[in-house]
Order: structure tokens, then C-alpha cells, then sequence
């Protein structure tokens, strides 16, 4: 009977549940979530805290396994990385029938740059500097993951790095915190589209919270250790865009912040996430990142996961720090029985806010897989996208377009792999479905041209090497063959083209979590291959595949063209063949500065000027900051890309030289479209502050715009500044514009700029 009335109970309170939009401001869900709570016994509430991974599911025994014993028991929050409606409408049932509160679970996936549909690896999507188009993407991410049940996705990854030696740069925007905010923004929008009513808005959780992105050495997981004024002002701004945007979870990272690491680190969950920007959602470890405090010198399991919930974690991924040891941290009186319900009623909310106690069926329509799954419409956009993000480093002589005719050799170890074309955290799409560079060139050139293909090398000599490289069914297909048997095949197709396209570089696992690299160059067999080619005095074409910014000194300095494909989605190969045919003039520009050579990373953009800068010299001067052996310049830098026309920027007009504390000035340039062909420019504005309280760096991004214009077209391209673009942090860690004199920069990319100056007063 009590069973019975609880049960009619809580049917009364979901029946209460508005049927519009549930935001934060909903004013049923404080008193829907105490009713609950008050219900709940320590266990269960120490359960809503608990996310393991998927486990032991098969589709049928979700009752019967060991996590459908545990949601039966109220111990699992929610599950991840587990797909299909049908297979988690199982598990989702065990959890509203089964359990006694019928707490619906939520479903976690890693969906980072497409599901089934893929995009550009988020490297790649952050060089269309097109914030639309991100922002599709992610929107289209979104309705094709709810498509198969999920409500909850681990992105955006908003994680600054400027070391590319660090694998996981491939997942995040770059080297730049303006731009990366900005797109961070832009993909919390397209996720939840400021509104979970529908049941294509899933929530967005920010990661890596934070600075995991300046791992020391770019080794992956390894310690960090950076001035709190830098965190403010060069790692924290895209997480608190994506806090600001309305992210509805955080992930703290695995790596150590100020020797505590992010997972037990209080002043990075609380002080600043929650007491200084207002963080409203919840926040998640990573895989395991209760546990791995144990190794980090913290502690046992049981200290760490109080640690962790003192610090203002809420959910554990995977480690069952929480489930195993809380109740037992709460009675020996380490952790109060407030942490937990803070905990708690945060998981609950973000249920709440989804919808998912209204209907714990909300995202499971086993119907909308047939239909919402990698329709033509997102293939189309995938094609764009990636197309888009595609960055012509060199094109000598305007070898590019190339014509739709003769005779191609296509060759290289990247050129006919599908596993390799959608990138590194694809977990959800089927490998097979996307198009490779071979498949694309076909589809552009149809009986135009003749293909001749061969494979040239492997992806490197070392097969061990190979087979790290090339994981989670990333095969290459190593190729029995001697190097010189390969590369004779290729010579002989090579010899019979015109042109030869080379479809070289990192295989797709070359990049992304634990893969990081302290050698950056291309693997010495294709460099040996593509030496070869460029040898026969036909004209190379040198399609890069890439996760991270490369050295590239000696492809710079002598293979005719280099476009720089990343790893482009689903629709790579039809993309890559749109833009060598010249059905779209490629407009990417470099998120990440390009090193000429391990030994000056980090090397980006936005340094400081040091007390001893290179003056006239851009080679060496004694006691200056400079290297005996390699310039202070990159080899490509930050905001860099060529188009095959070509653009010219008239001097900067600013309409006043000064500019007061309130109001704005205007900075125009008038950009022209001087070549042949029509085309689109990433206009980028930078600033620099001449005279601080703190130093300041040499150039700041503070805004761009993609300008698209017909052959020979000019257009007057307009900014406008304030003292609130001009604000940084100051020693004091406050947001700050300093009156003072600034430069203002406007340009193609971050070194080929036209210079103004006015005053903030
Ligand atoms: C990664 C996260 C990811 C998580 C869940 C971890 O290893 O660092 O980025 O979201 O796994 O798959």
C-alpha cells in the first residue's frame, strides 16, 4: 500500500510538470526536485552521482546484467557511450519501472564533431572561421544523435593548446581564446539550442575544465603549470563562453591545476565556476578522474572522492569513487550531507530541464533513425563544411584548380581509406560510409579524367609504430611489400599523369587522446615518397591529412601545392576533390600557428614582446630573445590560408582617434577582390595594448568576418571596437580596460596586416 501511494504520488508530481520548454527559471521544478529528494534514501541519492560506463549491455538482458541489478538498485545516474533508441529504451525502462523512485537515467555519448553524419575534426571546423557553420554542425550533431537516444553530449572541447605535440589539439579550436569562445558559443547554441523542448536539443558539456590543453612536453595527461593570470586571460574564456552560452554540464579535466588536480581542485569548480561566473548545471569527472587522484599522489579512493565532492564534482564517470566510499565518508564526517544533496539536486535538475521526468521517453523514437540519421540534407552540409575548413598553404603558379582532365596519379597511404577520413573521435559513425579521396575524385571527375592509383608507402616504416597509430579499427592495411616495390609502383603511375596528388600524412589516429608526438614531421617513408615524386618534375599536389599543426619546411620549400585537409567527415574525399577541381575556392585560415621546428614550441601568435625583442633583424642578434639556429618566425602563421584569387586591403580608417570608456570607435578597411575567380576572406581585426599594469601581448584577435566577393568586387569592411573588447585581466584577476594608447591591426592573417593607432581614454 505505501508502495502504491508513493508511487501515485510521484505520478501526481510528473503530471504537474508544465509541458513547455523546462529552463532554470522553471518555477515547478525547486518544489518537484525537494519533493523527490525527500524521498530518496542516502543510497539512491549517492546513486544519481554514479555514471558507469555502459558495460555489460546487450540489447534484451538490460534487466538481467550487472548495471540493470544496479539501476534497479538506484545506483546509476545515467549511462554513456551506449547507442539506438531501442537499446537504451531497455535500460531506461529498467530504470522507470524497476528502480523503486523511478528516476529516469541520462545518456551520455562523445560526440564531438558529427554522429553518424561527421564533420571536420573540430580543428578543422574551427579554420572555416564561419560560426554558422559550426554551429550547424553542431545542430545537425544533435538531431542524429537524439535520433538514436541520446540527450547528453562530452562536447564542446574548448581546450586552448599551443603545443602541437599534444594530440588533442586536433579536438579543440586552437591557440586562440577569442576565437575559441566564440566557437565554443556557437556549438553550446546548436546542441541546445537555448531550449530542451524539442527532443533534438540535448545538452552540451564543456571540457576539459581546465588548461588541459597546456599539458607540459604536449605529453598527454601530463602536469600543467601555468600563471593564474594567464589561465584568466588565455585558457579559462572558453569555457566561461560556453558557462555564459548556457552549457548544461562541465568536465573537469585529468590534468593538475596549481599542483591539485581539476578534479579535486576547489578554486577551479567553486570559487571560479560556480561563486565568479554563475554555473548553473553540473559537473562530471573524466573517465576515471576520482581514481587517477589516487596516483597523483592524493590520497586513497576514499579521500579522493571526497576530495572531489568538497571541490564541487557531482558526477563520477566511471570510477564508482562515489557509490563505493561516500556513505562511509559521510558518517566518519568527511564529506556533510549537504555535499551530496548539492550533488544530487544538480543531476536531478539537469534531468529536469531535459525533459526526461515528463517523459523518460522523451529521446527515444526508434523511428527518427530511419529518417533524422544521415539524411541527404546533412550529408550535403557535411560536404560544405568540410570543404570550408580545408587551408591552402601553398599554391605556386596556381597549380590549383587543376583541370578536369588528363590523366591524375593519386597516391599515397591516405588516398583509399575510408576508416581514416572522418578523424579521431568518430565513435559513433560507421567508418564505412565515408568517402575517400579516391571515391571523391571519382565522383567529381566521373569519365573526365583518368585516375591511375597506387599506394606509394605505408604510413611508416615501423609497423609497430603503424599499428599505435591506427587503432579502434583505423587500419591502414599494411602493405607486405618492400619501400622500394611500393614506391616503384608509384613511380611507374607517376610517370604516366599529369599531375600527381599526393594523399599524405597522420593516419587519423595520429591524433587525439593519448597521442601525442614529439617528432611532428610527416613519417619519413611517405617524406621519402613524396621526395620521389616531387623528383620526376611532374607537378605535385600535396593533400595533407593532418591532426595538429605539422613542420613542413622541406614540403614548403618544394612541393608546388599543399592544401591541408585535416580529416574532413563523412563527405572528406567528395571535398577534398570539390576544392582540387576548383568547384569551391578554398577559404580556411590556421587556427594554430605552424612551428618550422619542435624546438620553438610553444610558438604562437599572441606573445609577449619580452625586454629584449628582435629589432630590425628577423634572423639572430646577440643577447636577444632569439635561437642561434632558426628564426622567431613560423612556418605558417596563426590565421593563415590562401585562396586561388586573391584579396588587397586598403589602409585602416578609424573614425576617431580616440575612444572614450563608453561609445565605440570604427576601424574599415576596404577589402578587394583582385584576382579571377570569386572567393571568400577571413578578415581578421587584432589589437595590441602598448602600455599596461601587466604586459600585454603583441596582437590580440578581436574580431573577423568571412567576406564573400565576385571577381574584381570591393567591399568596406567595418568593426567596431570598445573599452569592453580592450579589457583583459590585471594582476588582481579583474576584468580591465586600461586607458592608453592601443595599435589596431586588420589583416589576412595574423603577420600581413595593416596598422592604425588611436587612444582609450
Ligand atoms: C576523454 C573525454 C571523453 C571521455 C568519455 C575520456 O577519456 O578524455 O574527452 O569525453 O573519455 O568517453
Amino acid at each position: 500500500m505505501k508502495s502504491m501511494q508513493r508511487l501515485m504520488m510521484l505520478i501526481a508530481l510528473f503530471a504537474a510538470i508544465n509541458s513547455t520548454a523546462q529552463t532554470t527559471t522553471d518555477p515547478k521544478m525547486k518544489p518537484f526536485i525537494d519533493a523527490l529528494m525527500k524521498k530518496m534514501t542516502l543510497d539512491e541519492k549517492i546513486g544519481q552521482l554514479n555514471l558507469p560506463g555502459s558495460g555489460d549491455i546487450v540489447t534484451g538482458q538490460a534487466s538481467n546484467s550487472d548495471i540493470g541489478k544496479k539501476i534497479k538498485e538506484g545506483a546509476v545516474g545515467g549511462l554513456f557511450n551506449i547507442k539506438t533508441a531501442a537499446k537504451i529504451r531497455a535500460v531506461q525502462k529498467v530504470a522507470v519501472e524497476e528502480s523503486r523512485l523511478k528516476i529516469p537515467m541520462i545518456f551520455g555519448m562523445d560526440v564531438i564533431h558529427g554522429y553518424q553524419t561527421t564533420f571536420p575534426i573540430p580543428l578543422g571546423l574551427s579554420c572555416t572561421w564561419d560560426l554558422k557553420l559550426i554551429e550547424n554542425s553542431a545542430r545537425i550533431a544533435a538531431v542524429e544523435a537524439s535520433a538514436d537516444g541520446i540527450c547528453w553530449t562530452f562536447s564542446p572541447m574548448v581546450d586552448i593548446s599551443r603545443d602541437p605535440r599534444w594530440g588533442r589539439i586536433s579536438e579543440g579550436s586552437g591557440e586562440d581564446p577569442y576565437l575559441g569562445s566564440q566557437i565554443a558559443r556557437a556549438m553550446v547554441k546548436g546542441y541546445q539550442q537555448n531550449d530542451y523542448s524539442s527532443n533534438t536539443s540535448i545538452m552540451a558539456c564543456v571540457k576539459h575544465y581546465a588548461a588541459y590543453g597546456a599539458a607540459e612536453a604536449g605529453r598527454d595527461y601530463n602536469t600543467t603549470d601555468i600563471s593564474r593570470i594567464s589561465m584568466y586571460n588565455n585558457y579559462l574564456p572558453p569555457y566561461k563562453a560556453a558557462v555564459d552560452a548556457g552549457a548544461g554540464s562541465l568536465m573537469a579535466s585529468f590534468n593538475e591545476v596549481d599542483g591539485i588536480p581539476a578534479t579535486g581542485n576547489k578554486w577551479l569548480l567553486t570559487d571560479v565556476l560556480r561563486k565568479q561566473w554563475g554555473f548553473k548545471g553540473f559537473v562530471v569527472t573524466d573517465y576515471t578522474g576520482i581514481n587517477e587522484m589516487i596516483d597523483h599522489g592524493m590520497g586513497n579512493l576514499q579521500t579522493v572522492s571526497a576530495l572531489a565532492l568538497k571541490a564541487g564534482v557531482d558526477m563520477d564517470m566511471v570510477g564508482e569513487g562515489f557509490l563505493t566510499t561516500l556513505k562511509k565518508s559521510l558518517a566518519e564526517g568527511k564529506v556533510t550531507q549537504k555535499d551530496i544533496d548539492d550533488a544530487c539536486r544538480l543531476i536531478l535538475e539537469a534531468k529536469y530541464k531535459l525533459g526526461l521526468f515528463k517523459d523518460p521517453y522523451k529521446y527515444l523514437n526508434e523511428e527518427r533513425a530511419k529518417t533524422d540519421i544521415y539524411t541527404p540534407a546533412h550529408i550535403k552540409a557535411a560536404r560544405t563544411t568540410a570543404a570550408e575548413s580545408f587551408v591552402l598553404m601553398k599554391n605556386q603558379n596556381n597549380l590549383l584548380p587543376l583541370k578536369k582532365g588528363g590523366t591524375i596519379a593519386l597516391i599515397g597511404p591516405l588516398a583509399d581509406t575510408k576508416e581514416n577520413m572522418p578523424g579521431t573521435w568518430s565513435v559513433a559513425t560507421d567508418l564505412k560510409t565515408a568517402i575517400t579521396v579516391r571515391e571523391g575524385l571519382q565522383n567529381v571527375l566521373g569519365s573526365n579524367a583518368k585516375i591511375l592509383y597506387a599506394k606509394g608507402s605505408n604510413l611508416d616504416a615501423d609497423s609497430l609504430f603503424e599499428q599505435r597509430a591506427t587503432m579502434f579499427g583505423r587500419d591502414l592495411v599494411r602493405d607486405g611489400r618492400t619501400a622500394q616495390q611500393m614506391m616503384d609502383e608509384a613511380l611507374a603511375i607517376a610517370n604516366q599523369s599529369d599531375v600527381i596528388i599526393a594523399a599524405l600524412g597522420e593516419s587519423s589516429e595520429m591524433s587525439g587522446e593519448s597521442s601525442s608526438r614529439s617528432n611532428i614531421e610527416i613519417p619519413q617513408a611517405q617524406k621519402d615518397l613524396l621526395m620521389v615524386l616531387v623528383k620526376t618534375g611532374k607537378p605535385v599536389v600535396l593533400v595533407l591529412f593532418t591532426g595538429r599543426p605539422l613542420v613542413l619546411n622541406w614540403e614548403k620549400a618544394n612541393v608546388p601545392s599543399i592544401l591541408n585537409v585535416w580529416f574532413g567527415g563523412s563527405e572528406a574525399g567528395n571535398a577534398i576533390a570539390d576544392v582540387l577541381f576548383g568547384d569551391v575556392n578554398p577559404s580556411g585560415k590556421l587556427t594554430t600557428t605552424f612551428p618550422q621546428n619542435v624546438g620553438q614550441i610553444p610558438l604562437y601568435y599572441n606573445h609577449k614582446n619580452t625586454g629584449r625583442p628582435l629589432t630590425d633583424s628577423l634572423w639572430f642578434q646577440k643577447f636577444r630573445s632569439n635561437y642561434l639556429d632558426v628564426s622567431n618566425l613560423p612556418l605558417y602563421p596563426f590565421g593563415y590560408g590562401l585562396s586561388y584569387t586573391t584579396f588587397s586591403y586598403s589602409d585602416i580608417r578609424l573614425s576617431s582617434a580616440t575612444l572614450g570608456k563608453t561609445g565605440n570607435i570604427t576601424a574599415t578597411v576596404t577589402l578587394k577582390n583582385t584576382g579571377n575567380r570569386d572567393g571568400a576572406e577571413v578578415v581578421q581585426l587584432y589589437t595590441r595594448d602598448l602600455v599596461g599594469s601587466v604586459t600585454r601581448p603583441v596582437k590580440e584577435l578581436k574580431g573577423f568576418q568571412k567576406i564573400f566577393l565576385k571577381a574584381g568586387e570591393s567591399k568596406a569592411v567595418t568593426f567596431t571596437i570598445s573599452a569592453e573588447d580592450l579589457k583583459f585581466y590585471n594582476s588582481e584577476y579583474k576584468f580591465v580596460a586600461e586607458p592608453g594608447d592601443f595599435k589596431v591591426f586588420i589583416g589576412g592573417n595574423s603577420v600581413d596586416v595593416k596598422e592604425a593607432s588611436f587612444k582609450l581614454l
